[in-house]
């Protein structure tokens, strides 16, 4: 197995020469319970990171208002001087309220200030990519995002920013954002359970736009699922990385970014890569989303 097949290869972003292996590395969960940090242990943060570096990831997803500014400096401390080729993707358009409560942060003041906390406590001149984050917490909300990504098309012309992604949207805010600038990747909830974006990524996957999805293990409650707990045993392999390998087989222009805080689960995702699912698992698999939605169905 090479360095390339273990983690799913390798896409590159449309329009640039950014090379992103598909098996990359979420920090949000690095700066400690509630995403509010400090983390109880900085060091051991530190050394989930330089692992994932060090088997050969190189894209990290995080944003300043992680912790709040807390990922980002944990990364830098870690990380930095960046090894060349590390992609940093990072994401503005939330804040957190001293209640540790979600908020948008929309307005063009935030969204400039957002850009220049990241390039400060990452420890950047500019940033590799930077999503647009709208919406609710867990889904997109119709409506115009020509405001905001406006002002990241000026940051991206004063050299700030050198890729713009969008987060929580539908394909009709990506359509209203193409007519603005160029969009190298989405980045919604979706895993096993949860595929409202199904024909969203087959939409994507032609125009070779990266799709992310964030929460990929089930985020705050993991999934939990006796297909794949039965899948996993039959493979003599962890229900998370059935749940990852279905996803790098799912479609060719999945990225992943699980998160985690812990050695051992980080060595289980990034060697799920290498899983092989035959048909048969595969469709048992697909069965997770449809008995999900029945049981949402009868509950109504
Ligand atoms: N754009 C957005 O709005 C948005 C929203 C949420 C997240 N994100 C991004 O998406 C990334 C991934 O999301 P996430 O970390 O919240 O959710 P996730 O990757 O779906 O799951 C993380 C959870 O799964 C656990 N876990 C990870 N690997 C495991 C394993 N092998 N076995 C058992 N448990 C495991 C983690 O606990 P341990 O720490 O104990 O391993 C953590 O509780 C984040 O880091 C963030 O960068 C973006």
């Amino acid at each position: 197995m090479t360095e390339q097949t273990k983690l799913g290869g390798t896409l590159t972003l449309p329009g640039t020469s950014t090379h992103l292996r598909r098996m990359g590395y979420g920090a949000m969960q690095l700066s400690g319970p509630g995403i509010w940090g400090p983390p109880r242990d900085v060091d051991a943060a530190i050394a989930v990171l330089r692992e994932a570096v060090a088997f050969g990831v190189n894209h990290i997803d995080t944003s300043d208002y992680y912790g709040p500014q807390v990922t980002n400096q944990i990364i830098k401390k870690a990380l930095h001087p960046y090894p060349a080729g590390l992609v940093i993707v990072t994401k503005v358009g939330a804040r957190r309220g001293a209640d540790k409560s979600w908020l948008p942060a929309l307005s063009r003041e935030e969204l400039i200030d957002g850009i220049h906390g990241n390039l400060r406590n990452l420890g950047r001149d500019a940033l590799d990519v930077v999503n647009l984050r709208v919406g609710g917490m867990m889904a997109p909300a119709e409506g115009s995002i020509e405001e905001p990504l406006r002002v990241l098309v000026e940051l991206k012309l004063q050299g700030l920013i050198r890729h713009i992604g969008l987060s929580n949207v539908t394909p009709r805010q990506l359509q209203e954002a193409q007519r603005i600038t160029e969009i190298v990747c989405i980045q919604n909830f979706y895993n096993v359970a949860n595929r409202g974006d199904d024909a969203f990524i087959d939409a994507l996957a032609p125009q070779g736009i990266a799709y992310v999805p964030f929460f990929p293990l089930g985020g705050f409650t993991p999934l939990q699922s006796s297909v794949l707990d039965r899948v996993a045993a039959s493979l003599q392999a962890s229900p998370m990385q059935v749940a990852l390998a279905w996803l790098l087989h799912h479609s060719p222009n999945i990225l992943l970014i699980p998160g985690t805080s812990s050695l051992n689960h980080l060595r289980d995702n990034l060697t799920a890569a290498a899983l092989e699912l035959p048909a048969d698992l595969i469709a048992e698999l697909n069965a997770i989303a449809e008995n999900a939605r029945a049981a949402a169905q009868s509950a109504h």
